[in-house]
């Protein structure tokens, strides 16, 4: 029997994060030296190395019981600790009923683009999911490039948003960011506002990694800024360390009542709801507790803490600029002036580039350029610095707080052995690359010497 699949899923590409899964696997069962057998360096995967808070993990398993189905836009009491949740974090006044929960927010911001009519804005370096989305849904889409700070800027903001006539523009923004770890601070969401409110766009704010914000007072929700234009996603895939219980929320701007009738017509058509039992372990990680604090103000330490010797480590790489992130467990950098040695040695596309670091002897996995919306040839990579053992680090670091600079040094060379490891066999990469290239021409020169 053979199955036609229809053509507009024939055109879409597998999301790269899961290519990038697939493609490791392949590597990892082909490598033919011994030395592999420890598998790779992981600085591609965004996931978040830490266990699920227990309180959730406590309140899946009392809750393990609740066969029945849940109302279409999420059980009253999850919405309600939400509501909650947003005003004790985020300082922002939220009625339940401008809460939706959904099966993750990678699905909620699907359910968005697909009921809200209109051009996409999509400020790149891009998130690698939300391009798919863009185009299986067959939406017109316009690349807003950050400058070389790592961020849009309202005034090319406005000066796209005057180019587009379609009768809605949405902008996505993505705050705190990735792959860059960048923080958007209030001015200069307010003067993103600015722009929206004069141009009409409507935002859709992926906010989900706002709680991993290093200095948690520098983080303001774009709902707050801009309440009447803005859809705010977030959930427990990062700050929760859930990814795999599937649970987002989206808040809908202030008065948007027609919009949300639609959208429970989507989800109601789509999905019905969450699973019962999730929403009641949500419950658990969105109510206030010392134990939930506790948790965030570790985890993000601990990001920053690892954040900061990444930085740090590959800035020390002659050539190599990075990001210095405030928030995420992600940094962007930048290997542009390698290009010239690149090029030579026929990497010639940032795929390559992560091709030629994941073979023996480097066993380093990258997400390049060209999966952040980037330029194939823009030698630029997202480095995710979470391969340790997340259970043992929180331990390790709730017990005894490294201080001073050497303290710290120390607690990440021995606790996430992998990530240093991992930046020297970066490092290595390029002394190589160099050095190959050099001897490269040296040859070719005493060749043409020998020659005249
Ligand atoms: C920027 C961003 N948005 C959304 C998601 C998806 O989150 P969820 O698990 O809630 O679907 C991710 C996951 O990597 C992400 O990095």
């Amino acid at each position: 029997m053979k199955f036609v699949v229809d053509q507009q899923v024939e055109d879409i590409e597998l999301p790269e994060n899961l290519k990038l899964n697939t493609f490791l696997q392949e590597f990892h069962s082909d490598c033919p030296h011994p030395q592999c057998s420890f598998g790779f360096y992981g600085f591609a995967f965004g996931q978040s190395p830490f266990p699920v808070p227990r309180p959730i993990q406590d309140a899946l398993i009392q809750n393990a019981n609740k066969g029945a189905y849940a109302p279409v836009p999420g059980i009253p009491e999850l919405r309600d600790a939400i509501s909650k949740y947003n005003k004790y974090y985020f300082r922002m006044d939220v009625d339940p009923q401008r809460i939706y929960v959904g099966p993750g927010t990678k699905e909620l911001i699907f359910n968005l683009l697909e009921i809200l009519h209109g051009t996409v804005i999509l400020p790149t370096p891009a998130w690698l999911g939300y391009l798919p989305q863009i185009r299986f849904l067959k939406k017109n889409y316009h690349m807003l490039p950050s400058r070389s700070n790592g961020k849009i800027s309202p005034q090319d903001l406005r000066k796209l948003a005057l180019r587009l006539h379609d009768r809605q523009k949405i902008l996505i923004l993505n705050n705190p960011h990735n792959p860059t770890g960048l923080v958007y601070d209030r001015l200069e969401l307010e003067e993103i506002a600015d722009v929206c409110r004069e141009q009409e766009i409507t935002v859709i704010s992926d906010e989900i990694y706002a709680q991993t914000t290093y200095d948690f007072s520098k983080f303001v929700s774009m709902g707050k800024i801009y309440p009447e234009g803005t859809f705010v996603t977030n959930g427990l895939s990062k700050s929760h360390a859930a990814g795999g219980y599937r649970l987002g929320y989206v808040i809908f701007p202030q008065h948007a009542l027609d919009v949300r009738r639609q959208f429970k017509k989507i989800l109601a058509t789509e999905y019905t709801a969450v699973s019962t039992p999730i929403q009641h372990a949500a419950i658990a990680g969105f109510e206030i507790s010392s134990e939930m604090n506790e948790y965030f103000e570790i985890t993000r330490s601990i990001h920053q803490l690892i954040g900061e010797y990444t930085y740090h480590a590959l800035n020390e790489i002659e050539g190599v600029k990075t990001t210095k992130p405030e928030a995420t467990f992600y940094l962007l950098a930048d290997f542009n002036s390698f290009s010239t040695e690149l090029q030579t040695s026929k990497i010639s596309t940032s795929q390559k580039l992560s091709e030629s670091l994941i073979v023996h002897p480097y066993h380093t996995a990258i997400v390049g350029g060209d999966s952040l919306v980037l330029e194939r040839t823009d030698y630029s990579a997202r480095i995710a610095f979470v391969d340790y053992d997340g259970a043992e680090v929180y331990r390790k670091y709730k017990n005894q707080k490294p201080k001073t600079h050497s303290e710290k040094l120390e607690f990440v060379r021995t606790n996430a052995p992998r990530v240093s490891s991992g930046i020297d066999m970066i490092t290595t990469f390029f002394d190589n690359l160099k050095r190959n290239v050099k001897t490269d021409l040296q040859t070719h020169e005493n060749s043409m010497k020998i020659t005249i």
